[in-house]
């Protein structure tokens, strides 16, 4: 799960991350108090979950709450990137003397963890990383030691700090990996870290990343959530604790196990080719337990999916046998009743696939057409969402 900036800074304030004062607000009138209350010259800044806003007009300095009133009146509603502005944040506004770089996040190709970091901060990373990529200190950071004095010193000296900033910035480092691991993220980046006129390191914008399945460890990050952001669907699902990603296509997919229904996405595709061009609607794992309610719910999400013109189970029968699922999917379109209006292609094979095969021939739902093999599945389920 991703962060607005707005909360990445009171997590960073949480962990005493050197941070400016920072006040939310929804409405230009808002805007206009906050800046009122912080006092002096602060900075309008748009809080979407995308890279750019400066450049796209995001992000503006007002010297008076008048301007801070304009600002955000420019700024809520501006599209960025196809995310719309609900919220800005008033920051304090700092003297810039200095813009760092610094990261930490997860390398799972190399199943550790990786901290960029660079002199040459404040603007985008990825073009330092192919414009100038020597300047981007590339270290990787045990995940059991962690990022500790030494190591922050050593990160900051392979960036390019000198010896009077390495130890200052090294402090904020330090922090910035406690944030890291104590709130499980998966990314923690800082661009720009800034010197300000003053001589004071302080992290100006912040990005992070949680690791949803560290969830149960913490319980405040649900509250993080933006549910009015979220995909409808995603939303009814993760309320089912169901697996589901939608996808740009037409061919619902249920299956049990990631790498079956991983596979099946693949096949789908290939099939789709011969019938228009069809492709996978989304990515939906029932997991082991596909019980009736599991079943049902899946479909549920499946079938609310509008792009979606016919639906491929595919389940192999183990712990859970095939007679089961079969139950659990004649259960579910009795459950949905005329809420069930796409056809449904059921492949099931494996633990007692003929009792299973029975139960679907015995109930004779019209919707349901059985497929001997995930190809013949595959080939039926696109030839359906393309009639
Ligand atoms: N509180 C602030 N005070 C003074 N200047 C700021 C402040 N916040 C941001 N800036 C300036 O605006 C620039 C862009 O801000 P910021 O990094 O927050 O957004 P961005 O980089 O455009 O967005 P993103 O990080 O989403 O790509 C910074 O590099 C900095 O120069
Ligand atoms: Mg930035």
């Amino acid at each position: 799960m991703d962060l607005y900036e707005y909360q990445a800074r009171d997590l960073f304030e949480k962990y005493e991350v050197p941070v400016l004062p920072g006040i939310i607000a929804d409405t230009p009138e808002e805007a206009k108090a906050a800046a009122e209350k912080l006092g002096g010259v602060v900075v309008v800044k748009a809080q979407v979950k995308t890279g750019g806003r400066g450049k796209a007009g995001g992000v503006k300095v007002a010297k008076t709450p008048d301007e801070a009133y304009e600002a955000a009146k420019a700024i809520l509603g501006l599209d960025i990137k196809g995310h719309v502005v609900k919220r800005v944040m008033i920051a304090g506004g700092a003297r810039i003397a200095k813009e760092f770089y610094f990261s930490v996040l997860l390398d799972r190709a190399n199943r550790s963890y990786l901290s960029l970091a660079s002199v040459e901060g404040g603007m985008e990373i990825e073009q330092l990383a192919v414009e100038k990529p020597e300047a981007l200190a590339r270290i990787e950071v045990d995940p059991l030691a962690g990022i500790d004095e030494a190591k922050a010193l050593e990160i900051a000296k392979a960036a390019g700090f000198d010896e009077e900033l390495a130890p200052k910035v090294a402090d904020v480092f330090v922090k910035l990996f406690q944030v890291y691991k104590g709130e499980d993220a998966t990314l923690v980046e800082v661009n720009p870290l800034i010197q300000s006129e003053d001589g004071e390191i302080i992290a100006l914008d912040g990005k992070v990343s949680l690791d949803e399945n560290a969830e149960f460890r913490h319980a405040g990050h649900a509250l993080l959530e933006d549910k009015a952001a979220a995909d409808p669907l995603e939303a009814k699902a993760k309320e089912n604790d169901l697996n589901y990603v939608k996808l740009d296509g037409q061919v619902g997919i249920i299956g049990n196990g990631a790498g079956l229904v991983m596979s099946t996405l693949d096949v789908v595709a290939y099939a789709g080719e011969k019938h228009g061009g069809v492709k996978p609607a989304n990515f939906l794992d029932i997991g082991g337990g596909a019980s009736a309610e599991v079943m049902a719910a899946g479909l549920d999400v499946i079938l609310g999916d509008p792009q979606v013109k016919s639906v491929f189970v595919n389940v192999f029968g183990g712990i859970t046998a095939c007679d089961a699922v079969a139950k659990g999917i004649v259960g579910a379109l009795a459950e949905l009743g005329s809420s069930a209006t796409k056809p449904l292609v059921v492949r099931i094979d494996g633990n007692r696939v003929e009792e299973g095969r029975r139960i679907l021939q015995e109930a004779n739902h019209p919707l349901v057409t059985l497929a001997a093999t995930m190809d013949e599945g595959a080939d039926k389920a696109a030839e359906l969402a393309n009639a």
